[in-house]
């Protein structure tokens, strides 16, 4: 179905039909466009910037390129279309038609987790929203802006589920998603990366390639779920993800590739040789990517856990590309992780498949963040230098799960709280890590033009060549 521009909110889903419908989301809009210019990247209103905008949900051709001044983009909600006769895919009522409406007593649990996925995509924005002051180019302030749009169409895509199917209690959630603020000490975001400020560009990119692709994971495991208008956002939803991942691994890459190039350029290794030509040494991107990695895995939640089990029994939310798996119930068998043995060692426990959903997940997350490190790591190779990035276990510095707060080190061993405490500063960016970082947070607006520590991209955006005027600004 064609989306229509006509109306005030762009939509495929026929909301000129549904009068009562229609004026509440026309009521929540205004509400957006306010935090947008309050909390939106600051003191960019006025420019014009280059953007994709969804104009369609087919698979070829879904968006159109043009300069938007980004209060005037055309956030809407779009569906992707609906499959005849969908099946519930996994857990007890395998086989059952999918629900087109809420069933009342999953109703809080669905609405919860709505909630939580749609907090995410505005708290994003908040947390981005100085970078564009130092930006290393046009074009990726350009990237920024598409990122921050999107996060923006999210929100968009997840009150309108919750307009749509929750009544009043749908409505007040909408409200609340645009009141609660990253960082806010009285009322942050729900779940607490996203509560962290991402001041520095390093990392944005490690952002977009860790967290966003939790993102993907999430939508993927919702994009399963019986009900069935959560699934038909969730997948249209992915078509904008992959850009924002796309944003992080170029955009870690490039930085890698300009590293080489001073390394090469001086011959030498040495972190202050190269700091000193403005480009951040390898040692510091581990510790950012150390930071970015396992604040996301707590994302997916603790290894053993019975509301995962829940979700998955009662259809509500299933794992990415379930029609991948043989065994869609999963009573039956246990997957085997490694717990703390309270003895400072690991033993194995042996978790009921449903309990160990999240970590099903998690693990397939962790695959899909290796393969990038493996482009990065060819990089390195290509040139010669003798180092490598590599994900830390995921026991490393975990929040949340059995491994929370266990002293462990990078590659999964357990070790004594007191060598824990002295070594974690040396994993994790330090004070003056971030603070050099900053320091090479300088604007760069000339077309085409890169800041000292990046290297270009290969291309531009939408077959443009790299140094078009990505954003016109006043
Ligand atoms: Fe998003
Ligand atoms: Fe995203």
């Amino acid at each position: 179905m064609a989306i229509d521009y006509q109306e005030r909110i762009p939509n495929n889903v026929d909301l000129a039909e549904n009068r009562v419908l229609q004026r509440a989301l026309e009521h929540w809009q205004p509400r957006f466009l306010d935090w947008w210019r309050e909390l939106g990247p600051t003191d960019f209103l006025g420019a014009d910037v280059y953007l994709r905008t969804a104009t369609s949900v087919d698979a070829k051709g879904w968006a159109t390129y043009g300069t938007v001044k980004m209060p005037d983009y055309r956030w809407g909600i779009f569906l992707a279309d609906a499959v005849p006769d969908r099946r519930i895919g996994f857990g007890d009522e395998f086989g059952k038609p999918v629900w087109q409406q809420v069933p009342g007593e999953h109703r809080s649990t669905l609405r919860r987790l709505i909630v939580t996925q749609g907090d995410t995509e505005p708290a994003s924005v908040e947390q981005q929203r100085l970078l564009g002051h130092t930006c290393p180019s046009l074009y990726d302030l350009r990237n920024l802006f598409q990122v921050n749009v999107e996060e923006g169409r999210h929100l968009w895509a997840m009150v309108y589920l919750l307009h749509a199917y929750f009544g009043r209690d749908g409505r007040e959630e909408a409200e609340e998603l645009l009141a609660r603020h990253s960082g806010d000490r009285d009322k942050p975001r729900i779940l607490g990366t996203f509560n962290e400020p991402i001041s520095d560009w390093l990392s944005f990119f490690m952002f977009t390639y860790f967290t966003d692709r939790d993102g993907k994971f999430q939508l993927k495991s919702l994009a399963e779920s019986s009900f069935d208008p959560l699934s038909r956002s969730c997948n249209f939803m992915l078509t904008e993800e992959a850009h924002h991942m796309f944003v992080g691994e170029s955009g870690i890459g490039r930085v890698v590739k300009r590293t080489l190039e001073v390394m090469k350029e001086i011959g030498s290794d040495d972190p202050a040789a190269i700091r000193a030509k403005g480009a951040i040494d390898l040692p510091t991107m581990q510790r950012y990517l150390n930071f970015w990695f396992t604040s996301s895995l707590d994302l997916f939640g603790a290894e053993n856990s019975s509301n995962a089990a829940s979700y998955f029994a009662t259809g509500i939310k299933g794992r990415p590309d379930e029609t991948s798996f043989e065994d869609h119930i999963c009573k039956e068998g246990a997957m085997t992780i490694d717990v703390p043995d309270g003895k400072g060692g690991v033993r194995q426990e042996e978790v009921p498949l449903r309990n160990a959903m999240n970590e099903a997940v998690r693990r397939a997350y962790i695959r899909d963040c290796e393969i990038g490190v493996k482009r990065w790591n060819r990089l390195i190779a290509k040139a010669g230098v003798a180092f490598e990035l590599s994900l830390p276990s995921e026991r490393f510095r975990r929040a949340i799960g059995a491994w929370a707060n266990q002293p462990v080190d990078p590659a999964g061993k357990p070790i004594s709280a007191e060598e824990y405490a002295a070594k974690l500063p040396g994993w994790l960016p330090s004070e003056s890590d971030r603070a050099f970082v900053k320091s090479l947070m300088q604007r760069v607006i000339a077309p085409g033009k890169m800041a000292a520590w990046i290297a270009p991209p290969d291309r531009g955006i939408n077959n443009l060549p790299v140094d078009y005027e990505y954003v016109h600004l006043h």
